[in-house]
This record gives structure tokens, C-alpha cells and sequence, in this order.
């Protein structure tokens, strides 16, 4: 197969982790007969530097022309105090809403030879934690009308969503479902909010469709207490933007592995955006301590999601299992013991791939 990919290494230990996962998918075209170019695009912080915006056109176009994207990570402290239209935050949004991406899987796993690195009880894991966010990403109150008075001192932002936009996020969800656990939370705030209470309508709607998955409705306050309470209960949870946002961040850290955790960004065809869920790291940048795991598992997710390479993503996925169970660990899960560079990491993945 022939895939056209787009890098997008970005800030911090972005061109880090993302070089380590280049290396394993260059691997993995080798053994098994594909054929990959990249083109690489500036983004983030090192795009405002470049060119002065996050994301220049031709580099959304790029990204437009190819099969799928492996970011790294956007964003650091040196551009924190640029304007709100300028900051590099901005290229994730730009490429997220320009390229159609409105659905965000964030899968949660805890890795057994990890479990000690969650900050929960072990009486809270005994039964693992295995879930799915699914995070609706081009609508709600991150794209929604924004703005401020005349005299500064009133400002406003929209959560507004059509049944259309619902819908489909919802199907994602619902399909996601059939291939786990056949269980979908739709996590809302339809006690206060509109929106949220057309979200249930029309789930409930899409919910008809699948008649082997089960649907329960959770406020949002709610569910972030029984992520910590009771982890094991969720399967899918599907939510809108910002939500999903907050959320997958707690259900990441829950897991202790932030480090290891992947996420997909998609739409109704094969293309999709892939990256870590954790961010730049700027204080690390260039150490060679950074866990490329992360992103690693991200190409992985591509080969599964865009280019249907099922064996290959196994192949992927089952060499970092390996690495773990003979003890590889990189500084951030190593619990204070021995650990391996960015790089060595990486090769010890590679090494264990076929
Ligand atoms: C994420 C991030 C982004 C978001 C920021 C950087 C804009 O927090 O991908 O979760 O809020 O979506
Ligand atoms: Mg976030």
C-alpha cells in the first residue's frame, strides 16, 4: 500500500517522539511491503516564529493533499503571552476544523505493568480501566460566537450545536460501542444547558439504530466524580467539545499513563489526524528523556483507523506490550528506577516488532 503522510512535529519534544515514530513506521513498511512518503509541516509555535500565524494555508493544504497526520505536540511557555488569534493552540484548532475532524477518539487504558503509576486505590482498578472518550471537536463553544462589549468588560462564548453535527458524532460512538463493551454514557449538563438537551433527543434517536448497545445519560459534574470513584463502569463516553476536553484529561491521568496514551481524530472517510494525548513538555524538549510510547501507539492507531493495516497495528501495539512486560521503561514510568532515552526507547520497540 502507498501512504501519503503528513508530520506535524511541532513544539517541545514534538520533533522528539514524532522522529521515534517515523522510525517504527518506516520499520513496519519494510517488513510487510508498503511504501510511505512524508511531508513534514511547521505548526504551533515554531510556525508563529517562522511565519507569524500558527498555521499558514500552505501547510493546512498539505496536510489536505495527504492520507492522514501524525502531530507531536503544539505549544510552550515562549508563546504564552502572544494574542488569543495567534496562539499556537490555534494550529490544532485550524488543522481540527480544517480538515473536518469531528471526532475525537481518546481511549484510557491502564497498562497492567503500569497499574502502580495510577493514582487510584488498587480497590478502585481491580477491574481495570478500559474506556473511550469520544469527544465531538469542530462544533460547540470552542467554534461558536465569541466576543466582548464595547468597553472590554463583558465577554461571551457560544455553545451552540445543530442535530446534524450531534448525530454523527453519535454514530461514531454507537459504532465504537459494537466493538468494545456495548455501552455508551452520554455525558451532558441537560439539567441547565439547551444544547445539552437537544444532545439527548437526538442520541437517544441514533440509539434506536443499535439495538445491541445501551445507552445511559450522566451531568457532567457527575461523571467526573465517578471517573474517580468508579472508573470501570465506562465504556464510551460520548460528549460534546469542551466536555470532552476536561474529562479526557482526568480519565488520561487516571490510567497513570499519560505518557502511553494515543488519540485519533476523524471523519467519515479514512483520513484522520493522529497524536499523543499528552502535550509539549517544553522543560524536556531535546533531553532524549521524553516517552515517545504515546505517539508511537498514535501511528499505530493510523494504520488501524486510515489504512485499515490491522496486522501491522497489532504488530505495533503488541512490540510496545513487549517492551513493557521486559521492562522498558522511559524517566516518566519508571517509578524512580533505571530508565532508557527517547531513543533507546524506541529502538528497543523497533527490535521487538517482528
Ligand atoms: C486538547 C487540548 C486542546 C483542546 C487545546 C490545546 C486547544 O487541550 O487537545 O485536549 O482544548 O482541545
Ligand atoms: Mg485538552
Amino acid at each position: 500500500m502507498e501512504m501519503k503522510i503528513t508530520l506535524v512535529p511541532g513544539d517541545g519534544i514534538g520533533p522528539d517522539i514524532v522522529h521515534e515514530a517515523v522510525r517504527v513506521l518506516d520499520k513496519i513498511a519494510e517488513v510487510y511491503g508498503h511504501s510511505i512518503s512524508y511531508k513534514t509541516i511547521d505548526a504551533g509555535g515554531i510556525s508563529i516564529d517562522k511565519y507569524k500565524v500558527p498555521l499558514t494555508d500552505d501547510a493546512l493544504e498539505t496536510a489536505k493533499a495527504s492520507d492522514a497526520v501524525l502531530l507531536g505536540a503544539v505549544g510552550g511557555p515562549k508563546w504564552d503571552h502572544v494574542e488569543g488569534k495567534l496562539r499556537p493552540e490555534k494550529a490544532l484548532l485550524g488543522l481540527r476544523s480544517g480538515l473536518g475532524l469531528f471526532c475525537n477518539f481518546r481511549p484510557a487504558v491502564i497498562y497492567p505493568e503500569l497499574a502502580d503509576a495510577s493514582p487510584l486505590k488498587t480497590s478502585v482498578i481491580k477491574d481495570g480501566i478500559d474506556l473511550l472518550v469520544v469527544r465531538e471537536l469542530t462544533g460547540g463553544i470552542y467554534f461558536g460566537e465569541r466576543g466582548r462589549s464595547d468597553d472590554g468588560r463583558t465577554a461571551w462564548d457560544t455553545m451552540k450545536y445543530s442535530d446534524a453535527e450531534i448525530e454523527r458524532i453519535a454514530k461514531k460512538a454507537f459504532e465504537a460501542a459494537r466493538v468494545r463493551r456495548h455501552h455508551v454514557t452520554l455525558v451532558d449538563k441537560a439539567n441547565v444547558l439547551e444544547s445539552s438537551r437537544l444532545w439527548r433527543e437526538v442520541v437517544s434517536e441514533v440509539a434506536k439504530s443499535y439495538s445491541d448497545v445501551s445507552l445511559d445519560f450522566m451531568y457532567v459534574d457527575n461523571a467526573s466524580m465517578q471517573l474517580v470513584r468508579d472508573p470501570g463502569h465506562f465504556d464510551v463516553l460520548l460528549t460534546e467539545n469542551m466536555f470532552g476536553d476536561i474529562l479526557s484529561d482526568e480519565a488520561s491521568m487516571i490510567t497513570g499513563s499519560i505518557g502511553m496514551l494515543a488519540s485519533a481524530s476523524l471523519r467519515n472517510d479514512s483520513f484522520g489526524m493522529y497524536e499523543p494525548i499528552h502535550g509539549s513538555a517544553p522543560d524536556i524538549a531535546g533531553m532524549n528523556i521524553a516517552n515517545p510510547i504515546a505517539t508511537i501507539l498514535s501511528a499505530a492507531m493510523m494504520l488501524r483507523y486510515s489504512f485499515a493495516l490491522t496486522k501491522e497495528a497489532d504488530a505495533i501495539e503488541n512490540a510496545v506490550k513487549k517492551a513493557l512486560s521486559d521492562g522498558v521503561r522511559t524517566k516518566d514510568i519508571a517509578a524512580g528506577g533505571d530508565f532508557v532515552g527517547t531513543d533507546e526507547c524506541g529502538s528497543e520497540i523497533l527490535r521487538r516488532l517482528v
